[in-house]
């Protein structure tokens, strides 16, 4: 039947076309031949009422003009003319829908041709908009992504930066509980995409890109974020005991340099409600759990801390989550409370060993720092790879807030807090080849840190990740970005000759 769709448009065209002509016709020959009269049809009093026209222009020979120009689209075959074309039929059913108003309201009478008219529309825009399928998802996602930049955001952004946030969640949760908002969300966002899918550790992914550890820290947007296009998603930082987060500000800002200054510092309701909430759910995609260190003062030494953590992890095991995989955050750099920290090899090994012993089905990513040097970054891996660690996420926050990656106009913008987004993105690219080229083998490499587009994306993979995540990008593009990034790479895939993502994984390291 599709591929008679280019025909059935150019028939409707013609008819719609020819019903214009012969209403120009009747209007300027003030006839209405062919048009039977009852109480409910009056041609005449319709073409020759005062809406018949606009500044002087009879509507019928705006008609004749709307189909010469919707033949000229149709007859373009590329992606900004079909674009037009969805477009201009869009607002043709908005305007016949008007003039369907006009005559039952304002008028009481309808003209038959003109009724032929917008049934005629109607039928393109729906024949249009199912012919050109596959263009007209991406036509959604572009208006959503302009919807987002120039209406949303604007707005989104005089609201202070934590309260935006934990309203956009909650509102996320409160909508997605309505099955016709999934319906609609699926319909857009949920495609399958076979050369992006992976099996990793035994755990299905539809598509590479991920929410990072941070956004939903409370565990409320599983059953949103499949239908925005996710692949995977992590849920926290959580920590054993509950903290209500830094002095504010907690975050800001940080437009020019594209990024937001992060001062959280593990703020948790705690593992014991959050595990509880999750063990009532069932989830639609591998979801993950982010476990890190109580920001405590009780919390002073090492081994303090590793039984903190491991309660954490004992926890969520207890309650039975179907959850997929653990993310273990030693890379916070906030957390104000207690000194303890897992870079020197000595404790993170300590804590390692305490993972170890927990026997987990879970595989376990440590989330690491990107601010240690390359020389001490290795060493950790090396000591990670001796563990029952399957990857490593690479990685946490910018911490130098004066690096030249950072706008120099806000360099000085915040005294606290740690920077993600674009100031996060080269050093995170370097780890990841750093990490891909000596324990490529032994560990799974998720990017993250400043993914923006489709080609940030693919950088990463270039440079040995095997799944990406992100957060700021999708603050600063609009929730549209992970559904443009799966068609981009898709597309990718195709142009440069790929097959898969295993083709392209680590293929930018010498
Ligand atoms: C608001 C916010 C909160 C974050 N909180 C956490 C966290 O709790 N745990 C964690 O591992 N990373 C956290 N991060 C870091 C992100 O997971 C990610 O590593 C970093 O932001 C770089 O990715 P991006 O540029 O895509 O945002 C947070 C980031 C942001 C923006």
């Amino acid at each position: 039947m599709r591929k008679y769709g280019f025909w059935i448009l150019f028939i409707l065209i013609i008819v719609g076309f020819s019903d214009s002509v012969f209403l120009t016709y009747e209007y300027d020959t003030l006839s209405s031949v062919g048009c039977p009269v009852s109480p409910l049809i009056n041609c005449l009093a319709v073409t020759s009422s005062k809406y018949s026209q606009i500044a002087g222009m009879p509507l019928a020979l705006l008609g004749m003009f709307y189909y010469v120009f919707l033949f000229f689209l149709l007859m373009k075959k590329n992606k900004l003319f079909t674009s037009l074309l969805l477009v201009t039929t869009l607002f043709g059913v908005l305007f016949s829908s008007y003039l369907i108003y006009v005559q039952a309201f304002l008028i009481g009478l309808f003209c038959l041709y003109c009724l032929l008219s917008a049934l005629v529309s109607f039928l393109i825009f729906g024949f249009s908009f199912w012919f050109f399928r596959k263009e007209s998802k991406t036509l959604i996602l572009d208006l959503g992504g302009y919807f987002y930049k120039y209406i949303a955001k604007p707005i989104l952004f005089l609201i202070d930066p934590e309260v935006a946030h934990i309203n956009m969640v909650l509102l996320g949760e409160k909508i997605f509980k309505n099955k016709v908002v999934v319906a609609i969300f699926r319909k857009i966002h949920v495609k399958k995409f076979p050369r992006l899918r992976q099996k990793i550790k035994d755990i299905n992914f539809s598509t590479p890109i991920g929410l990072a550890a941070g956004f939903d820290y409370e565990g409320r947007l599983t059953q949103v974020l499949p239908y925005i296009g996710f692949g995977f998603g992590t849920v926290g930082t959580v920590t054993n005991g509950s903290y209500e987060g830094n002095p504010k500000p907690r975050l800001g800002r940080l437009p020019k340099s594209a990024s937001l200054m992060v001062n959280k510092g593990f703020k948790s309701l705690g593992a014991g409600i959050i595990s509880e909430r999750l063990s009532k759910l069932k989830f639609g995609y591998p979801v993950g759990i982010s476990i890190g260190r109580t920001n405590s003062k009780i919390l002073k030494t090492v081994d303090s801390s590793i039984v903190d953590i491991v309660s954490a992890f004992k926890t969520f095991e207890k309650n039975k989550i179907n959850s997929s995989y653990y993310e273990l955050n030693i890379s916070c750099p906030n957390l104000i409370h207690g000194s303890v920290s897992f870079y020197p090899l000595a404790n993170l090994k300590k804590l390692l060993l305490a993972t170890d012993k927990l026997r987990l089905k879970k595989p376990i990513f440590i989330k690491m720092p990107i601010d240690q040097t390359n020389r001490h970054t290795k060493n950790m891996l090396a000591e990670i790879c001796k563990h029952k660690i399957a990857g490593v996420i690479l990685g946490n926050l910018q911490t130098n807030t004066k690096d030249k990656s950072v706008h120099k106009d806000e360099r000085k913008k915040y005294k606290v807090g740690k920077l993600s987004g674009k100031p996060t993105q080269k050093r995170s690219n370097e780890l990841i080849k750093l990490a891909y080229k000596n324990y490529g083998d032994k560990l799974t490499i998720i990017g993250c840190g400043g993914v923006f587009s489709v080609e940030d994306a693919w950088a990463k993979f270039e440079s040995g990740a095997t799944l990406v995540q992100l957060i700021t990008g999708m603050i600063f593009e609009g929730p549209q970005l992970i559904s443009q990034i799966n068609e981009g790479l898709n597309e990718m895939f195709v142009r440069k000759g790929f097959k898969n993502i295993a083709e392209v994984i680590g293929s930018n390291v010498d």
